[in-house]
């Protein structure tokens, strides 16, 4: 995992589409201005209306406790904390000039980090760059300059640092040989102490790949659309196949990639999805007029041409392509797209794009087998142009997702739900805060979150919301307070219990993160100015201490901790300026002296998850079990450690009809929880029908929602059906038919995508303009990007492997780049 300090300039084009946009046109990713909807935005300050709120809202009728969330009384100051920062306050100063670092942590505890810093001048078609390498053991708080080991070389940063999966200590360099001759790449095994340098045999397009199940397999795309592999972590390679347009790695050594006839994968719903799983010895094509494809958990998924039109379909393989499935999702045309907004082994979130250009689509959930599909929610916000969609998985609790919706009146609103889809509610607004200019009635409103949408219309949001699994309840995240999104404000608000209950934490925009597994929350404000002051928070968010860290103030770039929230260390990036002059700084503070004691049984109290109402049995219960958490006490000031894990104790609940979802052919009777037959069956839906197994098309009508474990209690009558007797349609083209017969593997469909080429060549289009438009040498100081895994700055090819969470990323975006995306 690792973090990039990096150029906006590329990752703007190359990193916006990440949030999901394998199913999308690459057209729709590439003309669009991405502040398209900000004209929506902007009216809905002025003209807002009121939603009716459920009436859950009523703080009233909620016997949670309440917290005092005024500071200023109750919170007491960590005595003595200035002098003992003080002590574990390290700067370090690079004598460098260059516009961009990226930051990679290496290993997990290891305390290495590379930084990577470049210096480029774009200049009409060449480049001049200038690459400088530098190396901490020791969280940040000193580098070593090891710009030796990459021999002076220009290392690409827009392909990263390419740091192997788990523990692997592998480290990659893309380098771009002076005089414009091909590229070598830079390896270490052994957490960058050391390198070795091969000349590749071709031009890569994006950065090198690892298998993720054998960080020594490597796969690329050329610049010529060729798939290359190496077995050897990079001192051999081979061309595995040409006209490649996207590869993916698949479960067990596997490779899924798309394939064009006539060498253009721009030749969309022709294209071919073929698999290898014997790294490239055999190929089989699995599908045939594919648009494009991805894998979300255990699903392949594939857009197929349904021969209609322009109409294509997700067609849906659960066993790497061998057979297909239909999905019962509605077929779209080609100006609309389809993403996976998160997908585990279990079941996806899939949007689905309205027709026309409405910025926004309608949430689906799949049943176990990926192929029913319940509606989840309406209008929800997914701009095409930038890929920006505000879905969140809430990785801190089981179950809880936010996003937003667009709502009738233009206005974004923020929405969240609880049981994986179910049903989606406003967020509650936060006791300690009052309703702004956007809501009609001044006490009833709600909370709304700032997420990659407020980012991309360039509100002042510096970050995501954040999560992690091993700070049990935690979001941070900003927002606003009122019947829809503010354009004007963000304040920093904080929830502990999963998103049920919020405070207002602190006001205006702020970078954080945390620390010590959420005993530790961390916080620098960003308003353009110069800043020598962090912020810290040791009872989630309620009380705030503030630190000087510098005498001399900081340009402030972004904070950097280890990915992962067990740290205790935390860098603070900036940049410092003089006459002529402006060079890198960086602060690392150890908060290790702060908290002087382990924590112990005392510290830590007793949480049922999903609760507001603990004498009620059946109370927290959530996908089938009710889970109790030990957390720590807001009151206890001491150290959970890097070895602290959650401490969960699951119980079953019983099961109600509410545990199971209509299969396909049933729907809900209204008002009720019980499925019936769909009275139109027969005809119109045939489309709909499974091209399964036989015993797959037995059903009662009802199936267990992916991930419930109830027991007992409420089982639905069993009832089998045949479907297959009623399925029978001549409206089912014949080509579609034969999808479920594998054996003879005949084409499905279509397929691939262009996203990926698309997207770099609109990275050029961004170098060049923002060359031509006659800025050039101006440093660049501006991003600050933390990916996850294989996030890279090529995302695109990644975002359907949605099992990594989006919750990491961090950007910092800097004034100067505003006209960047117009
Ligand atoms: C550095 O580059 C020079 C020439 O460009 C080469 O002779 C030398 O072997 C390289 N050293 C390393 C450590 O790669
Ligand atoms: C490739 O091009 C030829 C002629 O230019 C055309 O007949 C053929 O259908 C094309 N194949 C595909 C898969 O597009
Ligand atoms: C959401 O995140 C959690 C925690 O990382 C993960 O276990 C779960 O599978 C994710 N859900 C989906 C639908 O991706
Ligand atoms: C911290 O810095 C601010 C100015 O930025 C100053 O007013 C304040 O007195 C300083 N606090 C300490 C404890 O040095
Ligand atoms: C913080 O950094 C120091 C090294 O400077 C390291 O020994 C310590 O383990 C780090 N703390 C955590 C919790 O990672
Ligand atoms: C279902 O509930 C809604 C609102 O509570 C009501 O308007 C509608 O009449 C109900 N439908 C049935 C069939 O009971």
């Amino acid at each position: 995992m690792r973090v990039l300090l990096q150029g906006l300039l590329l990752l703007a084009a190359c990193a916006l589409p990440a949030g999901g946009l394998d199913f999308q046109p690459g057209s729709k990713a590439v003309g669009q201005p991405v502040f398209r909807r900000r004209s929506a935005v902007e009216q809905r300050a002025a003209h807002i209306v009121r939603r009716s709120l459920p009436s859950w809202l009523d703080a009233s009728q909620h016997r949670r406790r309440r917290r005092n969330a005024e500071q200023s009384d109750s919170c007491k100051q960590h005595r003595g904390f200035q002098s003992k920062l003080n002590d574990n306050t390290h700067s370090f100063m690079f004598n460098d000039l260059s516009g961009s670092v990226s930051l990679a942590w290496v290993g997990d505890g290891t305390g290495v980090i590379l930084a990577l810093t470049t210096f480029q001048v774009p200049f009409f078609m060449l480049r001049f760059g200038q690459s400088k390498l530098y190396r901490s053991e020791n969280y940040g708080k000193t580098f070593d300059d090891v710009t030796n080991l990459i021999n002076s070389t220009f290392i690409l940063t827009e392909f990263g640092i390419a740091i192997g999966p788990e523990n692997s200590g592998k480290v990659i360099l893309t380098a771009e040989v002076s005089g414009g001759d091909g590229y070598r790449l830079f390896v270490s095994m052994d957490f960058g102490k050391t390198f070795t340098h091969l000349d590749l045999p071709f031009n890569p397009l994006m950065q090198i790949s690892y298998n993720p199940e054998n960080s020594n397999v490597l796969a690329v795309l050329s610049t010529r659309h060729e798939l290359w592999l190496s077995e050897d972590f990079g001192q051999s390679w081979k061309k595995i196949h040409n006209n490649v347009c996207l590869f993916k790695w698949g479960k067990k050594n596997s490779i899924f990639f798309t394939t064009n006839q006539n060498g253009s994968c721009g030749d969309r719903g022709m294209l071919e999805l073929r698999r290898t799983t014997d790294l490239g010895k055999t190929i089989k094509t699995v599908a045939t007029k594919i648009f494009s494809f991805g894998l979300g958990g255990r699903f392949l998924f594939a857009s197929v041409m349904t021969g209609k039109g322009t109409l294509r379909m997700i067609h849906v393989s659960v066993d790497q392509g061998e057979s297909w499935n239909m999905a019962q999702l509605p077929p779209v045309g080609h100006e609309q797209f389809y993403s996976i907004l998160a997908a585990n082994d279990d079941m996806v979130f899939m949007h689905v794009d309205e027709p026309g250009d409405t910025g926004f689509g309608t949430i689906y959930v799949s049943d176990d087998r990926g192929t029913v599909y319940s509606k989840s929610l309406e209008r929800h916000l997914y701009t095409a142009t930038g890929g920006d969609t505000d879905f969140t998985n809430v990785t801190s609790l089981r179950g809880v997702f936010i996003t937003s919706i667009l709502a009738e009146d233009n206005s974004v609103q923020s929405v969240v739900s609880f049981d994986q889809g179910g049903e989606w509610l406003p967020l509650r607004k936060p006791v300690n805060s009052k309703c702004d200019a956007t809501s009609k009635d001044p006490d009833k409103c709600s909370l709304h979150i700032h997420a990659a949408y407020s980012t991309a219309m360039k509100l002042s949001v510096p970050m995501l919301p954040l999560t992690e699994p091993n700070a049990v309840g935690l979001i941070i995240a900003h927002g606003s307070v009122g019947d829809a999104i503010s354009v004007l404000k963000s304040d920093v608000y904080v929830s502990d219990d999963g998103g049920y209950t919020w405070i207002k934490a602190l006001e205006g925009p702020h970078h954080y993160a945390m620390l010590d597994s959420g005993g530790l929350l961390v916080a620098v404000e960003d308003n353009g100015e110069p800043i020598n002051k962090i912020k810290f928070s040791t009872d989630e968010g309620q009380c705030w201490n503030v630190y000087n860290f510098t005498e001399e103030p900081i340009s402030f770039t972004g904070l950097a901790s280890e990915p992962g929230a067990r740290s205790m260390n935390v860098s603070i990036w900036g940049y410092r300026e003089n006459f002529i002059s402006q060079y890198w700084v960086s602060f690392t503070i150890d908060f290790r002296e702060l908290l002087t004691r382990s924590c112990d049984d005392n510290d830590y109290v007793e949480w049922l998850a999903h609760s507001d109402d603990i004498s009620d049995p059946n109370d927290g219960c959530m996908l089938g079990y009710k889970e109790k958490f030990l957390r720590l006490r807001k009151d206890s000031v001491c150290l959970n450690g890097r070895d602290y894990i959650v401490n969960t104790q699951p119980t079953p609940c019983p099961c109600t009809l509410d545990d199971f979802l209509c299969d396909f052919g049933y729907q809900r009777k209204e008002n009720s929880s019980e499925c019936v037959e769909q009275p139109d069956l027969q005809g119109k839906v045939l489309e709909f029908c499974l091209h399964g197994k036989e015993e797959q098309l037995q059903t009662s009508g009802y199936r267990k929602i992916p991930g419930d474990k109830c027991e007992g209690g409420e089982m639905p009558q069993r009832k089998e059906i045949d479907l297959s007797k009623r399925c029978v349609s001549d409206l089912v083209s014949p080509e579609l038919q034969t999808d479920g017969h594998s054996s003879k593997s005949v084409p499905i469909v279509l397929a691939v995508i262009v996203v990926l080429v698309l997207s770099i060549a609109a990275g050029v289009v961004f170098v060049r303009k923002y060359v031509c438009g006659g800025r050039f040498v101006v440093h660049r100081y501006s991003v600050l990007q933390q990916h996850v895994e294989e996030n890279a700055a090529d995302g695109m090819d990644e975002p359907l492997e949605t099992n990594h969470a989006p919750n990491g990323k961090i950007e910092f975006h800097d004034d100067s780049d505003e006209d960047l995306l117009e």
